[in-house]
């Protein structure tokens, strides 16, 4: 294929740039357009990417909701660099090593009431499918395999396994994937402009829309129905935060019919609304808890479950040299995933980076609130450290004002930030600093109107 990309790495510390684009099928991504116009990056540092000719570019989205602790962090790298030369890999079926009882120990200690035991993975599509997976076989182990149905909400984005998509609700991630999992069921989504346009932090209205789960159950019967999977702040469909009470209400009628609750907090975990959990901002625990991305601060891959007492003692019955619960991945607990997971806690901890995102939460929200009024923005939401942006759609093109923006922020304005459909997503690495996040918004306002 032929391809615009002729560069050369104008400062010799970056990394050559690929100069054949045919082989790397891009994720989630139009592939055609990156290949004619692609956005590298070669290098990163604490709040900049940088391109191979040396342009810093803000990092508007903790590269991908993950670098919490900001990049390249030399106590992150060191640990990795020592991990690598000590213990490349162990398996964690049947043998352990140390540092995976020590990570799950911290985790767990971060997780509120008895969230205390912790199962690894790798992503946060391998850690729903791994809750999903907990919740049924737990109803099994108890005596109620009649429990089978998995409720998930409209616009939820529970990562890209089957199960993960099944209780999903963005239309793009399933339509064209068969038949998915039987059984799934979906609430209703929170938002609903008309009554929630350009708020700060919890919507006041909203919270009734979890009373669907009593239709739902009304419909089926509480002995079908094994779990209800939400994000406490659904993030990737454009950052919405849940009304007030909403998830107190879920809650409560989780608890009236034996329903596991399950919170996916991929991105809400590790300080992202200025707690370690969502669950401890809104004073709701889950049964099961889904983390990834933020836990090593997207240095190497690493998720997990975190499982309430309960839940795990009801697994512990019958031989015990029988295997519990027959599930697990080559890479769980991986000794380098382990090691930057343990460093980034440590910095989390003592630069107490989820105590400045609860900080930054209002500086964050003054500034991204002066975008209303620039042309084509429909609403603008913010929470913690989290902000999503809708746009006007061009006629017959969804989705094409907020790609040019996006385009426009990297290469002229030297930001990134996140697209899906027409909503824009800014959510910085904690260590972000009052007068970038001014600089993101004025970046952001200024990329908006040059495409108008
Ligand atoms: C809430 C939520 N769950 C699951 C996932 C999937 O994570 P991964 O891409 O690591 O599989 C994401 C990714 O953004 C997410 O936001």
């Amino acid at each position: 294929m032929e391809t615009s990309l002729q560069l050369k790495p104008a400062n010799p510390r970056t990394t050559s740039v690929p100069n054949d684009l045919d082989a790397f099928w891009l994720p989630f991504t139009p592939n055609r357009a990156f290949k004619r116009a692609p956005r590298f990056i070669t290098r990163a540092k604490d709040m900049h990417y940088f391109t191979p000719d040396g342009r810093a570019v803000l990092d508007g989205l903790a590269g991908l909701w993950c670098t919490n602790a900001g990049h390249n962090r030399d106590p992150i790298v060191a640990a990795i660099k020592r991990e690598a030369e000590e213990l490349d890999y162990a398996p964690a079926f049947q043998f352990a090593h140390p540092k995976s009882f020590e990570l799950a120990s911290r985790v767990a200690a971060l997780a509120p009431a008895d969230l205390n035991r912790v199962f690894f993975c790798n992503s946060g599509s391998e850690a729903v499918d791994t809750a999903l997976k907990i919740a049924l076989a737990y109803h099994g182990v108890r005596g109620e395999s009649a429990r089978t149905r998995l409720i998930g909400r409209e616009r939820g984005y529970h990562g890209v396994g089957f199960g993960g998509i099944s209780v999903g609700g963005i239309v793009n991630n399933r339509k064209l994937f068969g038949t998915l999992l039987a059984g799934v069921d979906h609430l209703p989504a929170t938002y609903n402009r008309e009554h929630q346009a350009f708020t700060k932090g919890e919507p006041e209205w909203g919270a009734h829309l979890a009373d669907e789960l009593e239709r739902i159950v009304a419909l089926h019967d509480a002995s079908t129905i094994a779990a209800v999977i939400v994000e406490p702040m659904a993030g990737s469909t454009g950052v919405l935060p849940p009304p007030k009470g909403y998830l107190q209400r879920l809650r409560a009628i989780c608890d009236k019919h034996g329903i596991l609750l399950i919170f996916d907090e991929v991105i809400t975990g590790f300080g992202r609304l200025g707690h370690a959990f969502a669950a401890e901002r809104y004073c709701v625990t889950p049964d099961l808890l889904c983390f990834a991305k933020g836990v090593t601060s997207g240095a190497v891959p690493m998720g997990g479950v975190i499982a309430r007492d309960s839940v795990y003692e009801a697994f512990m019955r019958g031989p015990e040299h029988v295997i519990e619960l027959f599930h697990g991945y080559t890479y769980s607990a991986h000794p380098l995933a382990c090691a930057a997971g343990l460093a980034a806690l440590d910095l989390y901890r003592d630069e107490g980076l989820f105590e400045r995102a609860k900080k930054l939460e209002q500086v964050i929200a003054e500034a991204a609130m002066t975008l209303k009024g620039v042309p084509n923005v429909l609403d603008v939401r913010a929470v913690g450290v989290a902000v999503g942006i809708d746009l006007a759609s061009r006629p017959g093109a969804v989705g094409k004002r907020a790609y040019e923006v996006m385009e426009h922020a990297f290469h002229d304005e030297d930001l990134l930030v996140r697209v899906s459909g027409d909503t824009l997503a800014i959510a910085p690495p904690l260590i972000v600093t009052e007068a970038q996040l001014a600089e993101m918004f004025e970046k952001t306002a200024r990329a908006i109107r040059a495409v108008a």
